[in-house]
């Protein structure tokens, strides 16, 4: 089957064959009417193979997919080719398809491929024709269909097939921008839903600590206050002003819970002097308030951070952080923060008891969702989140977030 020589284009053949009996242009009618049928891009692509093989029958065929970023061409649709063709890869310039790619020409071949053109190419080929898929400058992919060596492509061939690919290839890129953009909207619509579930679970939060720490002493105050009243009702002003003052100094720390409860829900640090200085406050205030050794370490240079980039890697602190303090029973606490070429790392370690198996369980943890909200929050940003036991012993969670995926 192998012929020696260069590769024969298109010989004059005088029996054309035009996908049975049909007419090239009733065929190219057909091709356009069926090509309006889906916006779906892999349909779009299974459905221009089918029309192909059918109209130029084609033994075998296949449509690949150009990746510019990869630089790669990759089959995403075969007929007549076993199952492990499906995604086999083509660089971009390599064998015949890649330059077909590259070229944005058809190849019509013959026999075997000993063109110097095609290096790699499957030198037992039959009778193949290759065709750019391409709308204006922009290269889509490649249309490959392949006959028996006895059955020849012919010229009229090549012309009806680089029409049908011309159709084809608008129908494609529609359905392509079409799919991209059903992605995005469904992308946009998990983002939006997952901050509105961030945003509650904080107000959550937030609204529990109110519940559980100022409402129920405000109750106590309330309660001094009812003594205090009943010691004057009963002619005791020494015992009120006894009461009073205590109460005074009640009021006066209540007033320290609020304003330090202000400061961790928002804490004007974090705009005026930027996260590294505003977390290693936040990590001296703990080690104090908790007899916990605390060593912090920035080095993410000097300079800013993208705001947004911040208030994620303060949050996800100070949950971490949070957790150590109320779960881990540790000791000491190291936090790290570093900054690489594209992604910033957050380090939160302790050398507490460990989280156990049940805190990943979140089934059963109802209104347990601080770990859940940090990993939604990072992961929301196209970062990764981990949680887990380290060397040290104890708890650590290595938070990665790119540096560009907020401004
Ligand atoms: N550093 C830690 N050390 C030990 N246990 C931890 C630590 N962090 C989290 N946990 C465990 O994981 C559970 C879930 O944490 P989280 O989702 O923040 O909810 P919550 O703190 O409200 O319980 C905690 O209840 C605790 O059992
Ligand atoms: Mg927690």
């Amino acid at each position: 089957m192998a012929q020696s020589g260069p590769p024969h284009f298109a010989p004059d053949s005088p029996q054309t064959r035009l996908g049975g009996r049909d007419a090239p242009f009733e065929i190219l009618a057909r091709v356009g009417r069926s090509l309006l049928e889906t916006d779906d891009f892999e349909q779009q692509l299974a459905l221009t193979l089918s029309l192909a093989t059918e109209a130029l029958q084609a033994g075998r065929g296949s449509v690949m997919v150009f990746d510019p970023e990869l630089g790669e061409l990759t089959i995403r649709c075969a007929h007549g080719l076993p199952p492990e063709a499906i995604d086999s890869r083509r660089r971009f310039g390599e064998g015949i398809s890649g330059w077909v790619a590259a070229n944005r020409e058809p190849v019509l071949l013959h026999g075997g491929v000993l063109d110097e053109r095609f290096e790699g190419a499957d030198p037992t080929i039959g009778s193949s024709l290759s065709l750019p898929l391409a709308v204006g400058g922009t290269t889509l992919g490649v249309l490959n269909l392949v006959r028996r060596t006895d059955e020849r492509f012919t010229e009229e061939d090549l012309s009806l097939a680089s029409s049908l690919a011309d159709l084809a290839s608008v129908a494609i890129e529609k359905a392509r921008l079409h799919t991209a953009l059903r992605e995005r909207e469904s992308r946009v619509s998990d983002l939006l839903a997952a901050v509105i579930r961030a945003q509650e679970q904080e107000r959550r939060r937030i609204a529990g600590d109110i519940h559980d720490g100022f409402l129920q002493d405000l109750s106590a105050l309330f309660l001094r206050a009812e003594i205090a009243k009943s010691h004057v009702e009963a002619g005791r002003p020494e015992e009120a002003a006894e009461v009073l003052v205590a109460l005074q100094e009640m009021v006066r720390a209540q007033m320290r819970g609020v304003r330090d409860f202000i400061l961790q829900v928002r804490p004007p640090a974090l705009d005026e002097v930027g996260v590294g200085p505003t977390l290693r406050m936040m990590v001296e205030r703990i080690a104090t308030e908790n007899s916990i050794e605390a060593t912090f370490e920035d080095r993410t240079g000097p300079g800013r951070l993208p705001r947004p980039l911040e208030t994620i890697i303060y949050r996800t602190a100070q949950e971490a952080l949070r957790n150590v303090v109320l779960h881990a029973h540790a000791r000491q606490i190291w936090v790290d923060m570093s900054r690489g070429e594209r992604e910033v790392t957050l380090s939160v370690r302790d050398d507490g008891r460990g989280m156990g198996s049940d805190a990943s369980s979140g089934h059963e943890r109802r209104n347990h969702y601080g770990i859940e909200t940090m990993r939604e929050r990072v992961e929301l940003t196209g970062g990764r989140l981990h949680i887990g036991p380290w060397a040290g012993g104890g708890t650590e969670v290595v938070a990665v977030i790119p540096i560009d995926a907020v401004d």
